[in-house]
């Protein structure tokens, strides 16, 4: 998987690539964090602006455990898309998505490419649903996981906050990955 080195061709015609993240990719990472906007990391569970956690990331790389999945134009990294897995327990055929675009790629296409490819490998590596959790005032990311075949099941309101603490709703989506082919 580590292998995965693919193109892909944006709204505006730009040329991105997609390739899973190495451990050559510290610098490039810390880079990335620091250009996106605080409002769109949110709802990441660390602080990847803090360069212990990008240290950590890139020493401990298990693809089976989180596929990070990056896009790249002239060697600067402009997209992050990650599915987390578990080994064992309840939740062994499930995966969950996260994403992040570099605010000058947005509405681009770019999201629709990262999270279709992490769709893919899902169905590559077996499992049978795909989770996302997504701030109910996020159009953009909504729309984003609808494309990809995602449906929302659950929202949970005002249950998460903003960096400046306000609370809002929370939508959990669903995407069935079980059975499916690649795509072409
Ligand atoms: C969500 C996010 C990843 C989208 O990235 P992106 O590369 O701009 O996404 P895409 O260009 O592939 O698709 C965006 C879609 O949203 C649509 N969209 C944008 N703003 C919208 C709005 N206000 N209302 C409805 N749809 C909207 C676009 O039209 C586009 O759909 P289309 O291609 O069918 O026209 C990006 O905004 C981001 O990084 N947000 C912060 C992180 C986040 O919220 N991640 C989701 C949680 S996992």
């Amino acid at each position: 998987m580590a292998s995965l080195y693919k193109t892909g061709i944006l709204k505006d015609g730009t040329v991105v690539v997609l390739r899973a993240m190495t451990e050559d990719d510290r610098d490039k990472l810390r880079d990335f964090f620091n250009r996106v906007d605080e409002n769109d990391l949110m709802f990441l569970r660390t602080d990847v602006r803090d360069p212990k956690v990008i240290d950590e990331w890139v020493k401990h790389i298990d693809y089976r455990r989180v596929f990070p999945l990056i896009a790249e134009v002239d060697g600067k990294i402009i997209g992050d898309a990650t599915l987390h897995m578990r080994k064992v327990g309840w939740k062994r055929h499930l995966g969950n998505v996260r994403v992040v675009v570099a605010k000058e790629y947005q509405n681009k296409g770019l999201a629709t490419l990262l999270v279709n490819e992490l769709v893919d490998l899902a169905v590559e590596f077996g499992l049978e649903k795909l989770v996302a959790e997504i701030h109910l005032q996020a159009p953009a990311a909504i729309a984003v996981f609808k494309k990809a075949g995602f449906a929302a099941k659950a929202v949970f309101e005002d249950l998460v906050k903003d960096p400046s603490g306000k609370r809002g709703d929370l939508v959990v989506m669903v995407c069935d990955v079980q059975g499916r082919d690649r795509r072409a």
